[in-house]
């Protein structure tokens, strides 16, 4: 009977030792097999019971199930720990220093002009006023006609417009739209005020030098209701233009002048400083023009369906390219749309940095 604790004794040392030394899963099943299974050691000496004496049989078997115990628990155990180490090396080796700075994939350069399309969406957004669009060739109506211009009249020149072969419904030939004041036409046309828009996008004129190009980009602001009036446009530019070239102490001054779709119509002149040979907006005596406005006029309002006893309105628009060139410095019009991507790499912008009022614009 000693002989035979004896023997349990040994075979729990060497059972337990190598639960304790297995390294894997693997192992740990192996001694499983070997110590548990059918053909286990620890079943083969329960087999013995059956020759013992009742007395005997109860010691021993008693012996026996403590043994199966301890050697099941010590292989869950190593199992539990080994899981545990494995997890442990899994997340050092996928672990991520976020200290690092970030890999900026090159991936090019947002063009100026998208980038200020982008900060004046992010300005008027902020004030309220939704994005419209509008399409690029546009009907002789909703360019002209509904904005005031007589037929045959020379404003309609002025604008040196592109016309198309194709015709419109009206039967008058098509334009490249030569401002964006139709899509103020549009909007009116299809929602009822009030209304407060912009709409950025493509216009067309024929005219090619260091400050024109035959495509340019407006940016155009309609806003309709019971009761509008000439303070509140100043307010708004005023705000608009403080936030887009981001100073706080810039000068506006309105200027009578002539616009068939809004009266009365000023143009709008920023204060700058041109003394070192560019233009500093904010600062010095100078002025520069940089956009129309007015109060929309009756007759447009009447085109486009709108009670002018009851609404009224006023609209602005200015050059998106001479916006850019003026807040970022850039001397030639006709490099912004010459494809050279040398150029967009020196002023392009990070496509990562999106602007907002809040990160700042720009
Ligand atoms: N459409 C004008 C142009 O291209 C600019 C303009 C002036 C737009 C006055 C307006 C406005 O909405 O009210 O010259």
């Amino acid at each position: 009977m000693n002989a035979t604790n004896n023997d349990l004794d040994s075979l729990e040392r060497d059972l337990l030792a190598r639960a304790e030394a297995a390294g894997d899963e693997a192992s740990l099943e192996t001694l499983r097999v070997e110590a548990l299974g059918k053909q286990g050691s620890i079943s083969a000496l329960m087999r013995n019971l059956g020759q013992m004496s009742p007395d005997e049989r109860k010691t021993y078997g008693a012996a026996l199930n403590v043994l199966k115990d301890k050697v099941s628990e010590a292989i869950l155990t190593k199992k539990a720990a080994l899981a545990e180490a494995a997890l442990e090396r899994q997340l050092q080796a996928e672990a991520v220093d976020v200290t690092l700075p970030p890999i900026k994939p090159r991936i090019g350069a947002i063009h100026p002009v998208s980038q200020v399309m982008e900060e004046l969406a992010a300005i008027f957004g902020e004030m309220g006023f939704a994005v419209e669009e509008g399409p690029d060739i546009e009907t002789d109506f909703n360019n002209f006609t509904a904005l005031n211009f007589p037929p045959n009249h020379p404003a309609r020149e002025t604008h040196d417009t592109f016309f198309l072969d194709a015709k419109g419904e009206d039967g008058a030939r098509k334009v490249l739209r030569t401002h964006t004041s139709p899509v103020q036409v549009r909007t009116m046309l299809k929602q009822k005020p009030p209304i407060r828009m912009v709409c950025m996008g493509r216009t067309f004129r024929k005219d090619s030098d260091a400050t024109h190009t035959p495509m340019f980009h407006q940016i155009e602001g309609l806003v309709i209701d019971e009761t509008t009036s000439m303070a509140d446009l100043k307010g708004v530019l005023i705000a608009a233009i403080k936030a887009f070239f981001e100073v706080d102490d810039v000068r506006l001054r309105f200027r009578p002048h002539h616009f068939p779709f809004t009266e009365p119509s000023a143009e709008v002149d920023v204060g700058c400083d041109r003394s070192g040979g560019q233009i500093k907006i904010g600062a010095g005596n100078d002025w520069l023009e940089i956009l129309g406005s007015g109060m929309v006029h009756p007759n447009v309002l009447k085109n486009c369906g709108i009670d002018p006893d009851k609404y009224q309105g006023y609209a602005f628009g200015m050059g998106i390219d001479r916006l850019a060139m003026l807040k970022y410095g850039m001397p030639d019009l006709r490099a912004f749309f010459d494809a050279d991507t040398r150029w967009l790499k020196h002023y392009g912008f990070s496509p990562y940095l999106l602007p907002g009022l809040a990160q700042g614009i720009g």
